[in-house]
Parts: C-alpha cells; sequence; structure tokens
C-alpha cells in the first residue's frame, strides 16, 4: 500500500478514510509498513489529531487485530477499571478482589509501569511465583470460577496496540490524546465488559496534568466506549502527589494487602471506594452510590476481599500466604529513615521525583560506590517542608465524567470531595 500520501494528507490536516485507517493498522501488524512510515504517521497524529471518525476506525482496527475474550452467556456482569497512571496507585490491587467480592467479574488487564509511573504487573510479581501471562483460556475460567484475573496485555489482545505503542515510546509520541484513548479502549474493549469505569489521574504526576486534558481524554475514551456498546465513566482524581504511603513495588503490595486488612491510608482508601461505587452502579448490582458503598465496606471489613485476594494469588501461582504474612515480600537490605532538613509542615511530595527514583532503584541503576544516594537527594527534591501550607492539593476525587456530561464533585469551601445524591 502507498503510505507516503497518507501521510502527507494527515501533515497537512487532512483526514484518513475508516478503510485507509483499517488497511494502514492490518499491514503494520503484519510488518508490511515499516517502523519509520508508522512513526511519521504517529507523529502527524500528534500535531494534527484526528477527527472522531478517524479514531473511531483507528481503535475498531487495534481492536480488529486481535481476538477478545468472550463470556458468552454467562450473567455475571463484568466491568473493569483502568487507570491513567500515577505514582504509589495501588488501587487496582485492592478494587479488584474488593469488587468480585461484591459480586461483579474483574477481568483486569493492566500494564507495566511507564516512564515515572507505576505499573500493577510489577507490584503483582512482587509476589513470589505470581504468573501475569495467561492465554484467553485461563483468564476466562479463573474469572469465570473466582470472578477476578489480574494479568498482562496478552499477544491475543489487540497486537496492533502492541506494536504502535512500543514505537510510541521512541518516537515522543505517548502524549497524544486519540493515540492514548485508542490504545487503552482497544485493549478494554477487547475484555468482554459490560461497562468500564476509568481513573484518570490529574495534576503534576500525571501524564497529562491539566484539567482540561484529562477531561478531554476522559470524554474521547467514554465516546468510544459508548458508540461500542460499553457503558463508561470517568473519574478525574489527584496525582499531585502520591496515593498512600508506600512508592515501589513490593511496598505498595504490601500497602494494598494492609487495605484489604481494612488498616488502608485514607486517601487510598478514598479512590478505591469511588472508584468501587462506581464498578458497582455500573454493572447494576446496586441502584445508590450510598448502598454500593455499604457493601463495599462489608466485603472488606468481613475479610471477603482479602479472601479473593489469596484465591486469585493461589490461581495465578503465586504464594497465597502473603496475604497473612507480608513478610513473604521482597524486604530491603537496609532501611533508612530520611530526616526533615528543618522544622515545619509538608507541603508538597512531587510524585514525578518520586517516581522516577523507584524507577531508578528498580532498574538497579544504583551502584555501592555512588558518592551520595540518589535516593536522599530525589526525598530532598520531592518533599517540600515550609512554615505553613502555601496551596491546597488538589481534590482526591474532584470531577465524574459520563455521555451526559461532567459533575463538578467538590464543594469549592470545604476541599473535600462530594458527591450529588443519586
Ligand atoms: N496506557 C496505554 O495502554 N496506552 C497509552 O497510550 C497510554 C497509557
Amino acid at each position: 500500500m502507498l503510505v507516503v500520501p497518507l501521510i502527507e494528507r494527515k501533515r497537512d490536516g487532512g483526514a484518513l478514510t475508516p478503510e485507509e485507517w483499517s488497511a494502514l493498522v492490518a499491514a503494520y501488524t503484519d510488518g508490511r509498513i515499516p517502523d519509520y512510515q508508522m512513526a511519521a504517521l504517529l507523529m502527524a497524529v500528534l500535531l494534527r489529531g484526528l477527527e472522531r471518525h478517524e479514531l473511531a476506525a483507528l481503535t475498531d482496527a487495534m481492536l480488529a487485530s486481535g481476538q477478545r475474550l468472550a463470556f458468552d452467556s454467562w450473567p455475571t456482569p463484568r466491568v473493569d477499571k483502568h487507570s491513567t497512571g500515577g505514582v504509589g496507585d495501588k488501587v487496582s490491587l485492592v478494587l479488584t478482589p474488593l469488587v468480585a467480592a461484591c459480586g461483579v467479574a474483574v477481568p483486569m488487564m493492566s500494564g507495566r509501569g511507564l516512564g515515572h509511573t507505576g505499573g500493577t504487573l510489577d507490584k503483582l510479581e512482587a509476589i513470589p511465583g505470581f504468573r501475569t501471562v495467561l492465554s484467553l483460556a485461563e483468564i476466562r475460567a479463573q474469572v469465570m470460577k473466582i470472578g477476578c484475573a489480574m494479568i498482562g496485555q496478552t499477544p491475543e489482545i489487540a497486537p496492533a496496540d502492541r506494536r504502535i505503542y512500543a514505537l510510541r515510546d521512541v518516537t515522543g509520541t505517548v502524549e497524544a490524546i486519540p493515540l492514548i484513548a485508542a490504545s487503552i479502549m482497544s485493549k478494554k474493549l477487547a475484555e468482554g465488559l459490560n461497562a468500564l469505569v476509568l481513573d484518570v489521574k490529574r495534576g503534576s504526576g500525571a501524564f497529562l496534568p491539566a484539567l482540561e486534558q484529562s477531561l478531554e481524554l476522559a470524554r474521547t475514551m467514554i465516546a468510544l466506549g459508548e458508540d461500542r456498546g460499553c457503558p463508561t465513566v470517568a473519574l478525574l482524581t489527584a496525582m499531585d502527589r502520591p496515593l498512600g504511603r508506600a512508592c515501589g513495588n513490593a511496598l505498595e503490595t504490601e500497602e494494598a494487602i494492609l487495605a484489604l486488612r481494612g488498616e488502608g491510608p485514607e486517601d487510598l482508601m478514598e479512590v478505591t471506594y469511588a472508584l468501587g461505587v462506581e464498578m458497582l452502579l455500573a454493572a447494576g448490582v446496586e441502584k445508590t452510590s450510598k448502598k454500593a458503598r455499604h457493601r463495599l465496606e462489608n466485603a472488606l471489613g468481613s475479610g471477603l476481599a482479602a479472601e479473593k485476594f489469596e484465591r486469585m494469588i493461589e490461581a495465578q501461582g503465586g504464594n497465597p500466604g502473603v496475604v497473612e504474612d507480608a513478610s513473604v515480600l521482597a524486604q530491603a537490605k537496609e532501611v533508612e529513615v530520611y530526616k526533615a532538613p528543618r522544622t515545619g509542615v509538608v507541603v508538597r511530595v512531587e510524585p514525578k521525583v518520586i517516581g522516577r527514583a523507584v524507577v531508578a532503584m528498580g532498574g538497579g541503576r544504583l551502584k555501592v560506590e555512588d558518592p551520595v544516594d540518589p535516593t536522599v537527594e530525589a526525598l530532598a527534591q520531592a518533599i517540600v517542608v515550609a512554615d505553613k501550607l502555601t496551596a491546597k492539593p488538589l481534590p482526591l476525587v474532584s470531577h465524574r465524567v459520563t455521555k451526559s456530561g461532567v459533575e463538578e464533585l467538590t464543594r469549592p469551601d470545604s476541599g473535600r470531595t462530594s458527591r450529588s445524591p443519586r
């Protein structure tokens, strides 16, 4: 196929037809189009954007490049959650078994850490033996038996996204709203879901920090989901500071386990419950936010959610004893307390700096002969101590976006989240 005229048309602000997108994606996935031509086209998309019909065609073509999870006539509702990525964000580890314990199946497909953000798969793999690579048949059987599975993108699902994503990663074309939306939704729509809940991060530690960009990404993904018969709702949540207290794979897994045992930090629980409420409402197992929240709290308080996590770990080859005894997780050889450089209050903890420090440590780039411990350097840079709070942090859960519009969940005077009764 002749790709140059298509690149030129996009470069000059024109649109490709659905047939052209479909042929392009199929040819690239089969290796019939070289990376350099696809990279040029992706850059043109980043600069020029996509029209709605183009985005739909691209997403459909990526979805059609692979297989889908099919649950046939199985009556249990299936809902997944997707986060656009953050630091300290271990919500998926708590939410998946928690929602499954409430009678909603969660076939969760997650990714690895990207840039400064952590990845759910990396956190799960901190559990000795845990397998994140399952075949579609294994995922289906496990979800139908236990109610949840947490896995990586299988080679069968949206292979076009795998190739395109890897190319974007090395060509400066990750931060394009239509490309992010097509990438995420092509995978999520392959999961055989009844509904999808999105956690769109905003703030300095998010890939798209500005509120307007987060809203646009949310709206774009919602339109893609809804148009394809998958009701989709998004919450905008704060990523101007790390979520919870722990950052780093094993530490975050430990914190998630504590959360499932009822000892989670307040911010982590607030975001988890807010997303869980949306999942139960979307699944239709509860009619009001209040009832959904109660159901989630009961599932957690009764130990059902922790038990679900144990069963899932066991089914995926991991050591389920980790839920009782988190010391099964890898432990740091040395622990050092970082002392505040001055008296005062912590006014800021910059997630990007913390995230990069975690990546650097996990990447094995620390050498014993380093003169200064970069972790300490990073903490000094990330944690700002001053006499008093200078700016208010972002509200934890600030907006709810649906196909009908955007609902602001914060009261301007209190800075606390509130929700209009449903
Ligand atoms: N996550 C994805 O799966 N794709 C993107 O493009 C960005 C985040």
